[in-house]
């Protein structure tokens, strides 16, 4: 092949895979989320790591304008979090928050839910742990429910804990909870609206789900004393 033959076969795979990619910010966020290391502290169905939360859920649990914040400078959301800023290119944050948007559950679909392993069949209390880490309610709530995230324009700055919530709920009550979720009223009505919210997971799990989340809710004992936290370890 000529020099010009070879330069203009160049030109066309690099427009046509240009185009390709360019059409999909999906799939290109998919490469990204590889490439990019995310993989080693987060899992999406049964690949990845669980350092971080998982994240076959995110796209349900959180909003796009909020993942585009969190991956724009993750401490600017949360002081002290160990997720590291990666310096992200905006077209790069963008096309992973596509894919990210998109995860809603399908992975587990795919893969299979770790909660439905034959060990945890007669072990709701488990059961209900495996569906919190891995609904990722641990994204909010933190790891065993003890908080410390923050939320936008709520009293107190913080998504609530839930250790000793079955001192304000029982199990039934928290179900309904679980099933509807709940949008939290702003402390300033001049202030933006708090931009997390309580999912509605009666949308994506099933009501044996949700049970076998209440009845691991109601063992959450509540923690003595100020600035007790979870550690980066079991997400
Ligand atoms: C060194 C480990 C690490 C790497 C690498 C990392 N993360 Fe994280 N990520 C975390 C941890 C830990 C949290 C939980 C932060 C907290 O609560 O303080 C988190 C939180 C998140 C959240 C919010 C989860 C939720 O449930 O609200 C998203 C989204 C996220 N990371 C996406 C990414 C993406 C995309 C990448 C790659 C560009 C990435 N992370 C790379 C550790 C990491
Ligand atoms: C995207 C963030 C987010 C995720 C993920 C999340 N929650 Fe929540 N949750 C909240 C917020 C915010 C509130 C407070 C709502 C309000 O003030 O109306 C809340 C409140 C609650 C409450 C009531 C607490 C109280 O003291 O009133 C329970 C119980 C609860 N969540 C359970 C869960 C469970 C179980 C999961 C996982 C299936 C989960 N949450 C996942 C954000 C979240």
């Amino acid at each position: 092949m000529g020099h010009r033959a070879k330069v203009l076969t160049a030109v066309l795979l690099g427009a046509l895979a240009g185009c390709q990619r360019a059409t999909d910010p999906v799939a290109r966020g998919r490469e990204y989320f590889h490439a990019f290391g995310c993989v080693r502290c987060h899992a999406i169905g049964a690949a990845g790591a669980h350092y971080g939360p998982d994240l076959s859920y995110i796209g349900f649990r959180k909003t796009a304008a909020w993942l585009d914040l969190w991956l724009g400078n993750p401490h600017a959301w949360k002081g002290h979090t160990v997720m590291p800023n990666l310096h992200l290119p905006e077209s790069v944050r963008k096309d992973l928050v596509a894919f990210l948007a998109e995860q809603k559950g399908e992975a587990f679909a795919r893969d299979g839910k770790p909660w439905e392993v034959p060990a945890l069949a007669k072990d709701p209390v488990k059961r209900g742990e495996t569906i919190f880490l891995h609904a990722g309610c641990t994204g909010c709530h933190g790891i065993a429910g003890v908080g410390g995230n923050p939320n936008n324009n709520v009293v107190g700055g913080e998504i609530p804990s839930l250790r000793g919530v079955r001192d304000r709920y029982n199990a039934e009550e928290l179900v309904e909870k679980i099933r509807l979720g709940s949008i939290p009223g702003a402390a300033n009505p001049r202030q933006p609206a708090p931009m997390v919210r309580m999912p509605e997971w009666g949308k994506v799990l099933l009501p044996a789900e949700m049970k076998a989340l209440a009845s691991y809710l109601v063992t959450l004992d509540p923690v003595q004393g100020k600035g007790k936290k979870g550690s980066a370890e079991d997400f």
